[in-house]
């Protein structure tokens, strides 16, 4: 490990586990600060619809004369294809972002064990599963910790550098180093439910779920009072929408146990209404509104 805090070398390859929605873009946010990146998911082409997405995102930047086409080509070509986890070998730096389940993502750790440095540091995504508890099924639980992005992650500036209990000082103070390097704003924290910005989230997203199961006010109203009122970038409903209900709801569900089922963080029907019918958001075409082209705009 490296002692002293410094962000790793730009040399150094990151591989990014998960080519959804956060994986894709963190990709993104590694490969513009000059590392080689090995990207990786389990589930079939989904690693080109990563690369297209993102190939998409650079080309709108092209056009609008925001980037050269060198640029966009010298990002994307940094970010490289890994069909086989067994070969995350290479990677310094790895950083999680599949689904949000523990079972899955405890697999997946010790099959990356076996295969990288013992020096590499392995980081998760996660929003709200204990960073102590998948760093605990590790031989080296010590290298262990969480990066958490917000989304879209190449825009928002924010990356939570999440300690669990044995996480060496040295490894989230080179996370934090190499977080900065990437161009973001990391906050250090510690692994518990939620973190900080889910944990606050929560009841924002809870009391709306309430309105709306009570029958208070639409989606579209809440939005737009939230919006045009309040100030938020962004209203609760169309938010869920781009963080993608199955992601969402599968947070509040493990910050509601986490805390042993307070009533505060109780996760909410019409939420697993909208996950049981494939209603995921932005992400599936469909969620509170439907991104479907040609569907008519919300009306509040
Ligand atoms: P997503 O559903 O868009 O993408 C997850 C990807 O992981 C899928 O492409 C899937 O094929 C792949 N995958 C599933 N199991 C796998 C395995 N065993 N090995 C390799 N790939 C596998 O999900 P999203 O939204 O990108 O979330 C990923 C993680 O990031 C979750 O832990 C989530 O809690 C966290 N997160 C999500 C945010 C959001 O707004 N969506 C924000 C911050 C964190």
């Amino acid at each position: 490990m490296r002692e002293d805090g410094a962000a790793l070398p730009s040399t150094v390859p990151v591989a990014v586990i998960g080519a959804g929605t956060m994986g894709s873009g963190i990709a993104l946010v590694a490969a513009r600060a000059g590392h080689p990146v090995l990207l990786h998911d389990a589930a079939p082409g989904a690693i080109q619809r990563g690369l297209d997405g993102l190939r998409r995102d650079l080309d709108r930047l092209v056009e609008k004369g925001k980037m050269s086409t060198a640029e966009r080509d010298a990002q994307l070509g940094r970010i490289q294809p890994l069909p086989n986890i067994d070969e995350i070998g290479p990677a310094g730096f790895v950083i999680e972002a599949i689904v949000e389940d523990f079972g899955v993502k405890r697999d997946l750790f010790r099959r990356i064990e076996a295969a990288v440095a013992p020096d590499a540091i392995l980081s998760t995504n996660t929003s709200s599963l204990s960073v102590t508890a998948l760093a605990a099924v590790l031989n080296r639980p010590e290298r262990f910790l969480g990066v958490h992005f917000f989304n879209p992650a190449p825009i928002l500036p924010l990356v939570e550098i999440v300690s669990g209990h044995v996480t060496a000082p040295s490894v989230a103070a080179t996370a934090f180093a190499t977080c900065l390097a990437f161009g973001k704003t990391p906050v250090h924290c510690r692994s518990t439910p939620g973190f900080i910005v889910n944990r606050v989230a929560r009841p924002f997203y809870g009391e709306t779920l309430r309105l709306i199961a009570e029958g208070a006010a639409s989606p579209a109203t809440l939005d737009a009072i939230l919006r045009e009122a309040g100030g938020f970038r962004m209203g609760p409903c169309e938010l869920m929408d781009l963080i993608g209900h199955d992601v969402n709801y599968a947070v509040t569900r493990t910050v509601w146990e986490l805390l042993f089922q307070d009533p505060r963080y109780k996760p909410s029907l019409v939420q697993k209404e909208l996950v049981d019918s494939g209603q995921l958001g932005r992400k599936s075409g469909r969620g509170f509104y439907d991104y479907t082209i040609g569907a008519a705009p919300p009306v509040a």
